[in-house]
């Protein structure tokens, strides 16, 4: 699994967790093409890998992304946008990982770099750090779930400023808005903050990690009664697990559960 890429770092820093980096500093990150297919293929072989439970995602202190790679889109034709389905790739794949993401962000989170945070199933962040849409600027629209999971994030108002100014909001303010889950002094006491959290759900059982990841997930695109309904049947699916007998006698044992993963 830690394969060697052009742009991004890939590692095991503490067991059943993996760390990818986003590294192409002299770009601050920005998410080219080539970035995204060794970012999807380090995500895939990670969900593949027995031995890894929880991955977090992290930039550099400057940026955790500036954006889609403006360079790369500049002369882009609608034709050629549309005939070889831009930025598939960013969904291709992300959405299918069964293993939670954790997103450490610091510094600048601009347009896809926010957009590829908010694709995260944890996002914490540095105060410092500087989310955005400044897509507006540049005469087009965020493109990779900005308007869609920052809106119901933070509310329609609020979502419209945003995207319509190009405005940036902070880390503090992504913390009050329910963006982040944690938000941290600086960037080094995030990405720990991430690893720590990955290593938690990395000592959990594999099964209840992604049967967790999957409820929570259908609360975002169906109605309440089906999300219940759906939450329900994973429960009573569960009972069909050893880790549910290993994880209830641990209890009534007072043991730490041996898990099984089956
Ligand atoms: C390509 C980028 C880039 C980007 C920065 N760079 N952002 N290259 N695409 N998105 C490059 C710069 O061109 C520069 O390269 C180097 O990184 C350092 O950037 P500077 O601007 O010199 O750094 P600084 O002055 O510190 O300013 C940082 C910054 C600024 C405020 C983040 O770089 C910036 O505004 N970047 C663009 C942010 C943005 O508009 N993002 C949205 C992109 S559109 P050189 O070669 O000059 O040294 C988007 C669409 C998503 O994301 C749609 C769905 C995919």
């Amino acid at each position: 699994v830690t394969k060697k890429y052009e742009n991004i770092l890939v590692e095991l820093p503490k067991p059943g967790v993996g760390l990818i980096t986003l590294n192409r500093p002299r770009a601050l990150n920005a998410l080219s093409t080539a970035l995204f297919v060794e970012l999807n293929d380090a995500l895939q072989n990670f969900d593949n890998d027995d031995s890894t439970n929880a991955i977090v995602l992290t930039g550099s202190e400057k940026a955790f992304a500036a954006g889609a790679d403006i360079k790369e889109m500049k002369d882009l034709s609608f034709s050629k946008a549309y005939n070889t389905n831009f930025i598939a790739s960013w969904s291709s794949t992300i959405p299918n990982i069964r293993k939670p993401i954790i997103a450490a962000v610091n510094g600048h989170a601009l347009g896809g770099g926010c957009e590829l945070a908010l694709m995260a199933d944890i996002l914490y962040c540095s105060s410092s750090a500087t989310f955005g849409q400044p897509e507006i600027k540049l005469g087009i629209i965020p493109g990779a779930g900005g308007s869609q999971r920052l809106t119901a994030l933070i509310g329609k108002s609020r979502a419209m400023e945003l995207i319509l100014t190009g405005k940036n909001f902070s880390g503090i303010e992504a913390g009050q808005w329910g963006v982040a889950a944690r938000v941290f002094d600086s960037a080094e006491d995030c990405v720990q903050g991430a690893l720590e959290t990955a290593g938690k759900i990395a000592g959990m059982s594999k099964i209840s990690v992604r049967a967790a990841k999957e409820v929570v997930n259908k609360s975002q695109d169906t109605s309440l009664r089906e999300g219940l309904d759906y939450e329900r049947k994973v429960f009573h699916g569960l009972f069909g697990s050893q880790d549910q007998k290993i994880g209830m006698s641990a209890f009534i044992e007072k043991k730490k559960p041996g898990w099984s993963n089956e």
